[in-house]
């Protein structure tokens, strides 16, 4: 075998590995990680990438935005970083725009494609911070300079992990931000679609601003094939939406939208219900599908 295969050959004996790893242990997954090896270049790499060709009217100093990071890392027991990133934050403001953020939870892969279809929308990662730590994982250690590359800790381990502390203080920055209308896309699918323990229930949702927001519109998907456990006027998303109406937001709630059950419907398309679409849709006018 040439190199490149071999190095091919190992990439892809390491993507089934962790791809094991995923099914056997979604929990533990992150206990098994050190910091991410070449992080600095990654951060770093990803930070021009954004202030180059992302979104060029941004003038940050990449250097200096890494130099921060690190400083509030090293040096700190890697459970104990919690409020430390503040300077780090406090150097790269982003306002966003109005009327386009995109919440979520336990919607991830539909999320990507929705966004990926209706390009408006924002959601964490598409903010600078977001987009340079964005499946990353580090850790300090107290008596060495440098970051942990033998396992950190699992999130669950610490009163304030380093990783979680890191998203937990961009999503309020994100959320205490949003603006206009927001979007909120829920997995009727499970039990608790709307979480307390989830970021959107436990740091998003407390942070947004009535003020700022016009309206908060729920859309709750589930998979086609169901299971079809909870809905707008079912299960833990009424709470939302007393919770909601107690703080003063507007708000719409929404069950089987159709944009999002034809992105369903692109990736699995001989589903029955996708059948029934296909034909309803194909008698209406006017739905734009781009
Ligand atoms: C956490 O950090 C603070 C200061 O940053 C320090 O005083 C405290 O001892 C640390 N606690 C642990 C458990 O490392
Ligand atoms: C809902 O959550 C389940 C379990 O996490 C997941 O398998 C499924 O893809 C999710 N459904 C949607 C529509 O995101
Ligand atoms: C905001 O949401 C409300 C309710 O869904 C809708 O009527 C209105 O057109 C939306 N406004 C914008 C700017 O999207």
């Amino acid at each position: 075998m040439s190199s490149s295969q071999t190095s091919v050959y190992s990439v892809m004996i390491r993507g089934t590995v962790w791809f094991i790893m995923l099914l056997l242990c979604p929990g533990q997954l992150r206990a098994q990680l050190g910091t991410t090896p070449h992080i600095k270049h990654i951060v770093v790499g990803r930070c021009y990438d954004y202030i180059t060709l992302v979104n060029p009217s941004l003038r940050f100093d990449c250097e200096e935005i890494w130099r921060q990071f690190e400083e509030s890392v090293v040096h700190q027991s890697s459970c104990n970083v919690t409020l430390d990133y503040h300077q780090m934050f406090d150097a790269i403001p982003q306002t966003l725009p109005c009327d386009r953020c995109l919440f979520w939870s336990k919607t991830r892969e539909l999320m990507h494609s929705y966004k990926a279809h209706l390009r408006h929308f924002w959601t964490l990662e598409d903010t600078l911070v977001g987009y340079m730590f964005n499946d990353l994982v580090w850790c300090g250690q107290e008596e060495d300079s440098g970051f942990d590359f033998s396992p950190c800790p699992a999130w669950a381990a610490c009163r304030h992990h380093p990783v979680y502390s890191l998203w937990r203080q961009a999503s309020q920055n994100f959320a205490e931000m949003a603006c206009g209308n927001i979007t909120v896309l829920l997995n009727g699918s499970i039990v608790n679609a709307f979480n307390r323990k989830s970021m959107f229930g436990s740091v998003e949702l407390d942070s947004l601003d009535p003020c700022r927001v016009d309206y908060v519109n729920i859309k709750v998907v589930t998979n086609l094939e169901g299971p079809f456990i909870e809905s707008c006027s079912q299960g833990s998303i009424v709470d939302l939406i007393q919770i909601l109406q107690a703080r003063g937001f507007r708000w719409t709630c929404t069950d089987n939208d159709e944009t999002l059950m034809i992105l369903q419907c692109i990736v699995n398309p001989k589903q029955s219900s996708c059948q029934r679409c296909a034909n309803s849709f194909s008698h209406r006018k006017g739905l734009t599908f781009t």
